[in-house]
């Protein structure tokens, strides 16, 4: 298939929402998201233009990693309502056209799960081989705290691995029956009627059965985490899985290391169809930074023929606007960038509000990792309440009255207008949702590349400084879309202002 042609699958074509729950909307008055309150908004992403929902985890859960540590995979916790509510919002969802992704913890369970209730039973327990037991620990490190990667369970006097936390036990995905009723999970939410998944860490379900320990030097590090080969045997697995279902439903995977000719390694034909490639939230606020991190994911991507997953900000990392130093023109030429790259955008939920993380007191801090400011609760409403009727779990995000979906839907000329007009541009366009990338030379500071596909050559101008940039002249261009407004339809004059970022068509 040529890389210029509309001939694409929706999950190439579209963007995807991620929604937390917990923070998103309420319904049930509770302070803590839910899925009516998600149902009630759908109308906001048809608004805004996006193409499916990705939900992080709705299963039952005692909430230690919020929903990542799951005691249920085929139910809903009801924090979150029922399984009702769910084929509610995906009957809803799928009315107006929008696919609906659940988010599949397959590494771990929670330390609830019965699975593992019955594995830490004793030591002939038939569930004892569904997890990792050892004697003796090596030294491995888990997330969050850097603490020891092992916890010795006194009664059976024998060490677990968990990669995360104590209550995250990690599955022995060497056992068949643990496939085995893993895939049987996926069948039940693919019977029921929903597009695909995002794969949380799914890099990390194979790993060296002898389970060497770390080189000094590395660790505690988090890179390549003791990966293994059958991950990609296990993936082949799964995809055969989806493969027997009709209607395009898609596997995305969180592969989080580094190197990006890694994470393509676990897509493809057969493989994951889609991967995040985290190189944007690595990069600093410098054209330079942005330019190597998108050549680093085209080389990875086009190497092997796959498609990249493209992310600013996810529930793990700050805002990016935070990342940025703040400035809200900076988010809108980070806006303008995401969607204007070859690949799948994944955005997150109230990045096009423009919102910030929160600052989250000591005494309201709740996540083991940190990542409670970038999890602040949606504000909906210019009123106190923003649409909540509860004290929400979290503190609002900074500027609420002003930064919330109700008001910023109203003012065209906000981010929340950008991220419509951007979101409209790249679905009606197949150049932009589909053609090839091409990076130019370009000025300092100044982040240069053209599309090239079946609705003409498109190109897109990034200033990364607070400074006017001259643009070398070549030809007469268009301005499609400015991130300053007044400029959209105009004639381009060979000079981005401090700041901005324009898309350019050739003027005929
Ligand atoms: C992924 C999730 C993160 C979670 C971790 C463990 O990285 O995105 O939120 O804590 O996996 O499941």
């Amino acid at each position: 298939m040529s890389a210029t042609t509309d001939d694409r699958a929706w999950w190439q074509r579209g963007v995807v929402y991620q929604i937390y729950p917990r923070s998103f909307a309420d319904g049930s008055g509770d302070g803590i998201g839910d899925l009516s309150g998600v149902l009630a908004h759908l109308d906001h992403l048809r608004w805004l233009g996006v193409d499916a929902l990705w939900l992080s985890p709705i299963f039952p859960s005692p909430m230690a990693d919020f929903g990542y540590d799951v005691a249920n995979y085929t139910d809903v916790d009801p924090v979150f309502g029922t399984l009702e509510h769910f084929d509610t919002l995906l009957d809803a969802a799928d009315r107006r056209g929008l696919r609906v992704l659940l988010d599949w913890v397959g590494n771990h369970t929670s330390d609830r799960h019965p699975w593992f209730m019955a594995s830490r039973g004793s030591r002939d327990n038939p569930y004892r081989d569904w997890y990792i037991w050892r004697d003796e620990p090596n030294n491995w490190r888990r997330a969050f705290d850097d603490g020891p990667a092992w916890t010795l369970d006194a009664r059976t006097g024998q060490y677990y691995l968990h990669h995360f936390l104590p209550q995250q036990p990690d599955l022995n995905w060497n056992n068949p029956a643990v496939r085995q009723a893993m895939h049987d999970v996926l069948r039940f939410w693919l019977d029921r009627g929903v597009d695909g998944f995002r794969a949380d860490v799914v890099h990390l379900i194979g790993k060296d059965p002898d389970l060497p320990d770390d080189p000094d030097d590395r660790v505690g590090s988090r890179v390549g985490w003791h990966t293994d080969s059958r991950t990609y045997e296990w993936l082949r697995e799964i995809r055969e899985v989806l493969d027997g279902y009709p209607g395009d439903r898609v596997m995305v995977g969180e592969i989080n290391v580094p190197d990006p000719v890694e994470v393509s390694a676990h897509t493809g034909e057969d493989q994951l169809h889609l991967a995040f490639y985290f190189a944007l939230t690595r990069a600093p606020w410098d054209a330079g930074a942005f330019r190597s991190a998108i050549a680093g994911i085209e080389a990875a991507t086009l190497a092997r023929d796959v498609w990249p997953g493209l992310v600013l900000s996810n529930h793990d990392q700050s805002r990016h606007r935070t990342r940025y130093g703040g400035e809200e023109r900076r988010a809108r030429v980070a806006a303008t960038v995401l969607l204007t790259l070859r690949g799948t955008p994944f955005l997150y939920a109230g990045e096009e509000l423009g919102l910030e993380d929160a600052t989250v007191p000591a005494d309201q801090q709740v996540d083991p990792g940190g990542r409670d400011p970038q999890r602040a609760p949606i504000p909906w409403t210019p009123d106190p309440g923003h649409g909540w009727e509860g004290t929400p779990w979290l503190p609002w995000p900074p500027e609420p009255d002003r930064r919330n979906a109700a008001s910023q839907r109203r003012d065209t000329g906000s981010i929340a207008g950008l991220y419509r007009r951007l979101l409209h541009l790249r679905r009606d366009d197949a150049t932009l949702h589909a053609g090839a990338l091409e990076l130019r030379d370009a000025p300092d500071g100044l982040l240069a590349y053209d599309r090239v596909g079946a609705s003409g050559l498109r190109r897109v101008l990034a200033n990364f400084t607070d400074e006017p940039a001259a643009v070398p002249d070549d030809g007469r261009w268009q301005v499609l879309l400015s991130t300053a407004r007044a400029r959209d339809g105009e004639a381009f004059d060979g000079t981005l202002p401090g700041t901005t970022a324009v898309v350019l068509a050739p003027a005929d």
